[in-house]
């Protein structure tokens, strides 16, 4: 059976990285096979591409250009990775996918929805995840959570007004697909925001036996 494919999503010092500990957890107990991976990234090639995206530097970087090195590393991401770890039945964590281009590149940056549309059918078409779990918190909230973080790369050092869009970007699209996207109250304790996320993905994996 083809395994699932999940993806966290949020802003920065949301919590994504942290939760993704949480569902290691879970799929531990639950005995499933999983690879744990990243957007952009996760290949060799694809992470050389972040480092291209998320190194600051003296030039403006375009617009379309961040967008296309994005949609780039996730060809790649897919193509090599995701579909075949998924085809051997293992479960794929992604920090970070497709909402996230809609979400930094469209909303945020105020991209081409309609371009946005054509890449996303192109590139990932019907390799959507099957559930994508934003972690939602107050802009102030993550931006404490980031500043105590020594390394900031050239998205964390954005205005909070672009940050606010984020945040907003995410609820909308959880909005638009309840169904797929569940959204996480990350401005609670580390206990509670485990325990939602373990009884979200309780709930999906019943759903999910019950299709079969
Ligand atoms: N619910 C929480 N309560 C308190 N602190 C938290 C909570 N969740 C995460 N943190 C802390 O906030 C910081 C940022 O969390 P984390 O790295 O998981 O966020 P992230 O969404 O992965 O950030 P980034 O987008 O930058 O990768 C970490 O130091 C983490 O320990
Ligand atoms: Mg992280």
């Amino acid at each position: 059976m083809r395994g699932k494919f999940i993806s966290l999503e949020g802003g920065e010092g949301s919590g994504k990285t942290t939760a993704i500990h949480f569902i290691r957890e879970w799929l531990d107990d639950q005995k499933i096979p999983y690879i744990m991976t990243r957007e952009p990234g996760g290949t060799p090639l694809a992470e050389e591409i972040r480092q291209l995206i998320l190194t600051p530097r003296e030039e403006a970087v375009n617009d379309v250009t961040e967008l296309l090195l994005v949609f780039a590393a996730r060809a790649q991401h897919l193509a090599e990775k995701i579909q075949p770890e998924l085809n051997k039945g293992v479960w794929v964590i992604s920090d970070r996918f497709l909402d996230s281009s809609y979400v930094y590149q469209g909303k945020a940056r105020g991209g081409d929805l309609a371009m946005l549309d054509q890449l996303a059918n192109w590139v990932v078409g019907d390799n959507k995840p099957d559930a994508t779990l934003v972690l939602d918190v107050p802009v102030e909230v993550g931006q404490e959570r980031v500043v105590q973080r020594q390394h900031q790369d050239r998205l964390d050092k954005e205005s909070l007004a672009f940050h606010q869009k984020v945040r907003d970007g995410f609820l909308e699209r959880a909005k638009a697909d309840p169904k797929r996207v569940k959204v996480v109250d990350a401005s609670q304790s580390l206990e509670s925001v485990k325990k939602q996320i373990e009884e979200q993905l309780a709930k999906l994996n019943k759903t999910w036996a019950g299709d079969c």
